[in-house]
């Protein structure tokens, strides 16, 4: 079973805080939002029960690592990144490139347009038996685009022509865009992108799972939780907590004005889950002059960074601490340096103690200060607390997303600038 728990005894308990009558006034329309969502019933809710895809993955996977692959490359960019980027670096080891002993090749992220890294990755990949994964539901963003003819460039003069052939997958929409036609022309492996289901609503499609099953992350665990979740919010509708807290993040900021959410996890792990969720919060819902601005932090790093504001800066924002129960590893503080008081105190004790030490603190700080704040507790990082919390966090950002009276599904606002670069490129027609 997974472990995941939300706390918003903050959000009330502070000064100025949420009431129960803001709570009580809420609870009708989040009802009937939480009604649409069951009724509409959107296809991130569906992927959890549907076999297809994993099995799709498992397939290609084992494929992938029978071939004896040495680098895998994902290119993709916004939804089709950010959800595996989160997973490989909350399960996979830190270093997992650099082990002797991995469960399958080095895996590399072409995000971004920027040459310096493409570069980079072009310099480590053993390019004789690098696999090459192109994701992209639309089939037409000019980074993943750009990215892939750079790589199959770099394939084809170490391969041959067809060399790369055999080892490229499109992970993509089942019929629309380009992609489609490449892979007809050229015969190559397509992995699909449900039609229903966004970019950035779609970790637990091939998107995620297929780079998961390749570094060897437990796909079937990661399902298993997000199932959980959508069965409980099935049962729980309204009263289920990660539901709740789309009310309670939707009140601080239209009725509080903290219109900044800041997701503070308190795990090295998570960072790049915070990054997952700052792009599912931000693209779901800043529309029409609405929305909350998302942020991601880490403690205790940005304790020694961003803490001075949280604490005294405006009172514009609600800090969301991500809390881990059970360390993935830990290591006990020797003792030494006794006799110096600002130093001895830490031998004996152990770092996963410190950091859960600091977490309480900063929280106790926040509250004390006025400060409002919500805690999500994760039993431990695995693959099925993640799954859970990917779906909760979904289903909250939907349901915000009826109480803002926004699209959540949209993100029209980021067409204009796609214009201009196409026109700036030379794209015909624009
Ligand atoms: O969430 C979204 O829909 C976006 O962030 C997309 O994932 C992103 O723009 C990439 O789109 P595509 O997968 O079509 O390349």
């Amino acid at each position: 079973m997974a472990n995941v728990s939300f706390d918003y005894e903050n959000l009330v308990e502070v000064e100025g805080g949420l009431k129960d009558e803001d709570l009580n006034n809420i609870q009708p329309r989040l009802e009937e939002a939480t009604g649409e969502l069951l009724q509409s019933y959107p296809g991130f809710l569906r992927l959890p029960d549907t076999r297809e895809y994993a099995e799709a993955s498992i397939r290609v996977s084992d494929e992938i690592k029978n071939s004896s692959a040495t680098d895998f490359i994902h290119v993709g960019i916004g939804g089709s990144a950010l959800g595996p980027i989160a997973l490989h670096r909350a399960l996979n080891h830190s270093y997992y490139n650099q082990l002797p002993e991995r469960l399958g090749p080095r895996i590399h992220f072409a995000e971004n347009t920027d040459p310096a890294t493409l570069s980079a990755i072009l310099d480590v990949a053993d390019l004789e038996s690098t696999w090459v994964n192109v994701v992209t539901k639309s089939g037409s963003t000019a980074e993943t685009m750009a990215n892939f003819l750079v790589i199959r460039g770099a394939l084809v003069e170490a391969l041959g022509d067809f060399g790369y052939q055999h080892r490229t997958v499109f992970t993509t929409d089942p019929e629309e865009g380009y992609l489609n036609q490449i892979a007809a022309r050229e015969d190559l492996k397509k992995l699909p992108i449900p039609p229903d289901v966004g970019g950035r609503f779609s970790v637990l499609t091939p998107v995620g799972l297929l780079p998961a099953a390749v570094t060897g992350l437990d796909v079937e665990a990661l399902l298993r939780g997000a199932s959980e979740c959508v069965r409980d919010i099935r049962d729980q509708g309204a009263k289920h907590p990660a539901i709740v807290g789309a009310a309670m993040h939707y009140l601080m900021d239209t009725a509080r004005g903290r219109n900044i959410r800041v997701m503070m996890a308190y795990a090295d792990a998570l960072d790049r889950l915070a990054a997952w969720f700052v792009q599912l919060w931000a693209e779901s819902l800043g529309k029409d002059g609405k929305g909350s601005t998302p942020h991601g932090a880490v403690g205790t790093t940005d304790q020694h960074s961003q803490l001075q504001l949280y604490m005294e800066g405006p009172q514009d924002k609600v800090i969301e601490i991500v809390q881990v129960e059970e360390p993935q590893r830990d290591l006990d503080i020797p003792p030494a340096y006794e006799d110096l008081e600002g130093v001895g105190y830490l031998g004996g004790h152990s770092m996963a103690e410190l950091l859960n030490v600091e977490c309480d603190a900063t929280r106790r700080a926040l509250t004390e200060a006025g400060r409002p704040n919500s805690t999500i507790r994760l039993g431990a990082v695995n693959e099925e607390n993640l799954g859970y919390l990917f779906v909760a966090l979904e289903a909250q950002t939907a349901v915000a997303g009826s109480l803002y009276g926004v699209n959540a599904f949209n993100q029209p606002g980021v067409e204009a600038s796609k214009q201009f670069t196409y026109s700036r490129m030379g794209r015909p027609g624009y």
